[in-house]
């Protein structure tokens, strides 16, 4: 029988309830509720996060936060941002141990504190300049719950950025670690990690979900009102959940995940951003020397061969964030092993696949029914926007009459269930893209906003287009 004021929370998603239960009602996971004796403690620190006070003010008389924005420098990171690191704002960052989020954490507070070739305007200098030098202003402090202070000294010596001016604190307590804030006033805190913190107010053991969210406010809550943005790294579960930080999602303002591709490339990309958009990619490669941004990725997942293009293979340039990527996307398509055809393809939706597939087989009487689908997408991006069904539609073509598309073609368009190819955004841009990177045909649909300069294929709908690219 559960004392009086236990409460049972579920470690994948928050969810309470008044009883132990196998499964989570609200994420479906079996196994993940914990008896919390403070539940109505940490119902309070989740519940906190409002603004504080019970006097309203007309919206009119509020002053607007300029949003003002500083480098955390590194360029990927703050395209990821949304433009940099907005004051008083929390970052959540997750991603599977050994990622590289203490690496990459170690480099952001190098690079704001001006560290590591400054770029732009950095945090230390934007404060510096703003209080006319009070001593100790500019201070970037990165919380370590995680490593010993050798070991991170050892690989920011590594890094190359052993000799910057970065406090390091290593603390899980986190009623010391607010004292040190206190007393230092950062301009940026990192906390590594988030699940090693502990209160003693809510027992000694880390990681608890009551734990996680009480450390977690307090800390973004201190912050918010100094002004001084936070990092506060998590990890993910091999589920690929984020288990406990999942909990304190609603509370930041900032959601990261860092992860990686197939290839070596790291992805870190926004799943949540009060202050931009959740389009952008951030991409790093894992150096020796720590990450290295990937400056010029247009041409990265383009696979170079030195004999034909086989069949099934078609690139598109596709949009991601504000950049244009040109991906290869493969097809394979087989007799069905079962009675039924498959899809199988986790880098394109598979219902898409289906879907395009559907289309070929009505309006160019190309059989699918019978076959089983293989899609990929070269370098594991996952890509999600519509600009990349025309040349789906082609990769699968090539694949059922085993016609090569010529290594020089690129194509991009959205279809219609009726065949038609739609027009799709920025579609000037990505010509151009292709055309910078050496194709010398696109296949599209018309645009409004072409370039007179660029010249394309344009068709209209399916069976016209595969006339150019299959003749
Ligand atoms: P780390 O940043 O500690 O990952 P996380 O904090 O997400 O658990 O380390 C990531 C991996 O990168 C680790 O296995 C070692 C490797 N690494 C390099 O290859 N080069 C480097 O310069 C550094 C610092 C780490
Ligand atoms: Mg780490």
């Amino acid at each position: 029988m559960a004392k009086a004021g236990t409460v049972f929370i579920c470690s994948q998603c928050g969810h309470e309830e008044s009883k132990w239960a196998g499964r989570c009602p609200e994420c479906g996971e079996w196994n993940t509720f914990v008896e919390s004796a403070g539940g109505s403690r940490a119902r309070q620190a989740a519940g906190r996060d409002r603004p504080r006070g019970t006097d309203s003010i007309p919206l009119e008389s509020l002053s607007a936060d300029s949003g003002e924005r500083s480098s955390s420098g590194i360029g990927e990171v703050d395209r990821v941002l949304g433009g940099g690191l907005v004051r008083g704002s929390s970052v959540l960052i997750g991603g599977e141990p050994g990622i590289g989020k203490s690496t990459l954490m170690l480099q952001v507070a190098a690079g704001a504190a001006g560290g590591d070739a400054p770029r732009g305007q950095t945090l230390a200098a934007a404060v510096e300049g703003a209080t006319s030098r009070q001593r100790g202003a500019g201070r970037i402090l990165y919380v370590t719950g995680e490593e010993s202070a050798a070991q991170l000294k050892t690989r920011a010596d590594r890094l190359g950025i052993g000799k910057n001016s970065v406090e390091v604190l290593c603390e899980t307590d986190l009623e010391s670690i607010l004292r040190s804030l206190q007393n230092l006033k950062p301009v940026l805190v990192v906390v590594d990690s988030i699940q090693t913190l502990t209160s003693p107010e809510l027992g000694n053991v880390p990681g608890t979900p009551n734990q996680i969210k009480y450390c977690c406010y307090e800390i973004i809550s201190y912050c918010r009102e100094r002004g001084c943005p936070v990092f506060l790294v998590a990890h993910v579960t091999k589920e690929g959940s984020i288990a406990g930080p999942k909990l304190i999602e609603h509370m930041v303002d900032t959601v990261l995940y860092f992860d990686q591709s197939e290839s070596e490339l790291r992805i870190l990309r926004a799943s949540k951003n009060r202050f931009g958009p959740v389009d952008e990619v951030g991409l790093f490669t894992m150096t020796a020397r720590g990450l290295q941004e990937v400056k010029n990725p247009a041409s990265l997942f383009i696979v170079q061969r030195e004999n034909e293009t086989p069949p099934g293979i078609v690139v598109a340039p596709v949009y991601e964030g504000s950049r244009v990527l040109m991906i290869e996307i493969q097809a394979l398509v087989v007799p069905a092993k079962g009675a039924i055809s498959r899809v199988f393809s986790d880098r394109i939706d598979s219902s898409r696949v289906s879907r395009v597939a559907a289309i070929l087989e009505k309006h160019l009487s190309l059989r699918f029914s019978d076959q089983d689908i293989y899609v990929n997408v070269a370098g594991g991006l996952r890509i999600g926007e519509v600009g990349i069904e025309l040349p789906l539609a082609f990769a699968l073509y090539s694949a059922r009459t085993s016609i090569p598309v010529s290594s020089k073609t690129a194509a991009a368009g959205e279809l219609t269930l009726a065949g038609e190819v739609r027009s799709i955004s920025h579609l000037s841009r990505r010509v151009r893209t292709a055309k910078e990177m050496g194709f010398d045909s696109f296949i599209g649909p018309a645009s409004t906003d072409a370039d007179q300069e660029l010249v394309w294929t344009i068709v209209s709908d399916i069976a016209k287009a595969v006339k150019p690219v299959f003749a």
